[in-house]
């Protein structure tokens, strides 16, 4: 172990510069909810971590391609099976487009299962004259515009860890109950998109599966004998924000205990399998960056416009001194404009240094705009142009485009602008607006950029 880590324990982020935590006023009540929690089964297991932490070393080489994605916040009202198996199919369907695209597989990782809370660049949010907290995500506060929901409640943790296992046990179900299977490739193809063009793109595409699916199955390759067919792999992830929720879930792992020197074993975070530090939060001496430098998950570091390709070497080295492949994914969200001038430096910078990274492309939070009519929006072209861009740059520097993170949702909203649906700021004021906080992609402008995504 470096010796970076040896000082490192599950609460000695507490000493450090605290950004994006909330102040809870009431401190009898914030510790017995860190003490259930601490007392309640972990979510994820180290062995899957690891497990993911393998797969994104092969992504790493560009042995694999990473697809990272789902809500902006996950809600406790929005909570039910249909928006869960929702967005696991738009994920899965993604992921078959982008398999025949890129030759490679797909690995899979939800923002679900756990993102509720959000960074603000306000503390405050004043309406006609009145000044409340921000709202912080379901984890932290309400939404209400009133005192009671925005005071942060610690009992919102013990909801959120509930609704979180309620979902991965879902996701767990749907992922190797047969659900998943690549014969029911066809039924994944959602009614509301079937007049767009990505539905007859998407048929095309299943039947061409189920030729191969035929002829592998008269071969003796099936579902009876070969689980990669009817099972996949699922794993979950969210932003790091609400340290206490954390630490609470920070587990140390057993089989990795040693008996001769007394090593009790690495610590995971077990509320996910990957865990990863916000734009907002990744200060080189914040309390973000010391609580996950000493998991052992495999996490992910965003990167913006403002970063310099030094303070992203100091970073990586805090995150990942053993040069670890798959342990650390740098997920970029420069801004269309901004990706080849910002992203070209720091690509150049960590190849020469020799260190191993996933490169991902979250071409959303660089690409948010308000409408003359006042909604926060994304225009596809520009999200779909920060994706190419960053292909352009890997492709030139002679490094592996690992993958892309988005914002999404199974359902028919409209909160992005433009794609082939054309969807106006007109529209985003006719009712199908539904997000708490980021625009997302819809399911048609999902299946649109997969198509469009060439590797
Ligand atoms: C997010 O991913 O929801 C987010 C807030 O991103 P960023 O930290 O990159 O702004
Ligand atoms: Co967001």
């Amino acid at each position: 172990m470096s010796s970076n880590s040896s000082l490192w324990t599950p609460d000695s982020w507490k000493k450090k510069t605290l950004n994006q935590i909330p102040k809870y006023d009431d401190a009898v009540e914030l510790s017995e909810v860190e003490s259930t929690l601490a007392s309640y089964p972990p979510l994820v297991f180290a062995g899957e971590a690891r497990d993911l932490k393998a797969r994104l070393a092969d992504v790493s080489m560009g042995k694999a391609f990473l697809l990272q994605g789902g809500d902006c916040a996950e809600s406790f009202n929005d909570f039910n099976a249909l928006t869960i198996r929702d967005n696991f199919r738009i994920l899965l369907q993604m992921a078959v487009i982008l398999t025949f695209g890129g030759k490679k597989p797909i690995v899979k990782v939800g923002r679900t299962a756990g993102q509720f809370a959000k960074p603000r660049s306000s503390e405050n949010e004043t309406r006609e004259g009145v000044t409340l907290p921000s709202y912080r995500g379901d984890i932290i506060n309400g939404y209400g515009f009133d005192v009671a929901s925005r005071r942060p409640d610690p009992s919102r943790m013990v909801r959120a860890y509930v609704q979180s296992a309620s979902t991965l046990n879902l996701l767990r179900a749907l992922a190797q109950g047969g659900y998943a299977d690549l014969n029911q490739v066809h039924k994944w193809n959602l009614d509301f998109i079937s007049k767009s063009t990505q539905s007859s793109q998407y048929t095309e595409l299943a039947n061409k599966l189920d030729e191969a699916l035929s002829f592998m199955s008269a071969i003796g390759i099936s579902t009876s004998n070969s689980p990669q067919i009817k099972e996949t792999e699922f794993y979950t992830s969210h932003e790091a924000l609400l340290l206490y929720y954390e630490q609470a879930l920070t587990r140390r792992d057993s089989t990795t205990a040693r008996l001769h020197d007394g090593y009790e074993g690495d610590w995971y975070d077990c509320s996910a399998h990957m865990l990863w530090i916000g734009e907002r939060t990744r200060q080189l001496d914040g309390a973000h960056v010391e609580f996950l430098r000493g998991v052992k998950n495999p996490i992910g570091l965003k990167c913006g416009p403002s970063m310099t390709p030094d303070d992203l070497m100091k970073l990586v080295d805090k995150l990942n001194p053993d040069n670890e492949a798959g342990r650390l994914t740098l997920i970029t969200r420069m801004g269309h404009e901004a990706v080849e001038s910002k992203l070209t430096p720091m690509v150049r910078k960590i190849k020469k240094e020799g260190r191993n990274v996933v490169w991902c492309s979250d071409p959303m939070h660089g690409n948010t705009i308000t409408t003359a009519n006042g909604f926060k929006t994304r225009p596809f072209h520009s999200v779909l142009a920060e994706v190419k861009n960053f292909f352009e740059v890997h492709h030139a520097e002679g490094t592996h485009a690992g993958g892309v993170h988005f914002e999404l949702t199974g359902k028919n909203v409209e909160e992005c602008i433009g794609g082939d649906q054309d969807i106006t700021a007109e529209m985003l004021a006719a009712g199908a607006y539904e997000t708490l906080c980021d625009p997302r992609l819809n399911a048609t402008q999902a299946l649109e950029l997969a198509f469009k995504i060439k590797f």
